[in-house]
């Protein structure tokens, strides 16, 4: 197996830091807690889409493409980063935005929405909360190939075999920065959408022949949905570095209870733990997915899943400006 063969754009310079979160660890009581921090990878506002970006875009590149097409809410951080990685390559970048289940989204709405104008998207074509975002991802590229133009579709969040190859490529850091400073990780903690960051870094660290457990808080899905989507992909993903061993055997375990309501809806449990990773650590955290995946690892911590010897790292995979659209959750 050799992931290093399939190109690569390179949009971060070296490793995003590993800090030990001692003020957190201890205001918990568990286990030691350190913090991987992927919100300072390259591209606007970083977070873990540029991982995944990075093989995508070398993908679209090398089969001509002129336009990024994708597709996501309107606070999606993933369109924020394809469009950035877009602006970063020259090419041009048109997006599917899901209207709120709420009704129709705010044409002056801040956070990813406002950075989408910013940064100068061609095109965004908004559907119902249950349209189906491939479909209008398809007509656009039509759209384009009518022009002579040509568009490369990245589905949603980016997860794709060729996506999870940047959580590949984490999961082999992040055993280097573990060699180097003797702090083997037992668990890894982090949101899980759309499942590319969890299949990569499960694919990575069994490439690596690690133990380091991964453990996925879902954001949106019931655990058997959630397990089903990440197992596929980490299965498409080892087909396609050839990853050798039983991957069907290996376990993939996503917590559903953190989920609240549903995507995006806030909980009393995000809110603790926005605001207690801020006072303790000074650390932003986002209301969609670190903040629920937070709220997971205390939640966890607090049922006694790990020992005090356990080391457990917290992936932050950004998503901050979407902080600022709720400030009524955090202003008394
Ligand atoms: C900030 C943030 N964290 C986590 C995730 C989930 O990652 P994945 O979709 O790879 O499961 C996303 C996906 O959009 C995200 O924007």
């Amino acid at each position: 197996m050799n992931y290093i063969r399939y190109e690569r754009r390179s949009y971060t310079n070296g490793k995003t830091p590993i800090e030990k979160l001692e003020r957190l660890s201890k205001a918990l009581g568990g286990p030691t807690i350190s913090i991987k921090r992927d919100d300072q990878l390259g591209l606007t506002a970083g977070g873990n889409k540029t991982r995944k970006l990075e093989y995508l875009v070398a993908d679209a590149l090398k089969q001509g493409a002129d336009t990024l097409i994708t597709c996501g809410a309107v606070q999606s951080n993933h369109c924020r980063l394809t469009l950035a990685a877009a602006v970063r390559e020259g090419l041009r970048c048109q997006l599917v935005l899901t209207e709120p289940t709420t009704g129709g989204f705010d044409p002056y709405a801040s956070g990813n929405h406002l950075l989408f104008h910013l940064l100068g998207v061609e095109k965004i074509e908004s559907i119902p909360a249950d349209g189906n975002m491939q479909e209008a991802m398809e007509y656009m590229a039509q759209n384009l190939m009518n022009e002579g133009r040509k568009g490369y579709l990245i589905p949603v969040g980016g997860s794709t075999e060729i996506g999870s190859l940047g959580y590949m490529a984490c999961a082999e850091e992040i055993e280097q920065q573990a060699w180097e400073t003797c702090t083997p990780y037992d668990y890894l903690v982090t949101a899980t959408g759309s499942g590319g960051t969890q299949a990569g870094l499960i694919a990575g660290f069994l490439a690596r022949q690690s133990n380091t457990k991964v453990i996925g808080v879902n954001v949106s899905r019931k655990r058997e949905n959630q397990e089903a989507i990440v197992r596929e992909l980490l299965h498409s993903t080892a087909t396609l570095v050839g990853l050798q061993g039983d991957i069907l055997a290996t376990t993939v375990r996503c917590e559903d209870e953190y989920v609240g309501p549903g995507y995006a809806i806030p909980t009393k449990e995000m809110i603790e733990a926005v605001q207690l990773v801020a006072r303790t650590e000074g650390i932003l955290l986002d209301p969609v997915y670190t903040g629920k995946a937070m709220a997971g690892l205390i939640g966890m911590i607090r049922e006694g899943q790990f020992t005090k010897n356990d080391n457990v790292l917290f992936l932050h995979t950004g998503g901050a400006p979407a902080l600022y659209t709720v400030p009524q959750l955090f202003i008394p």
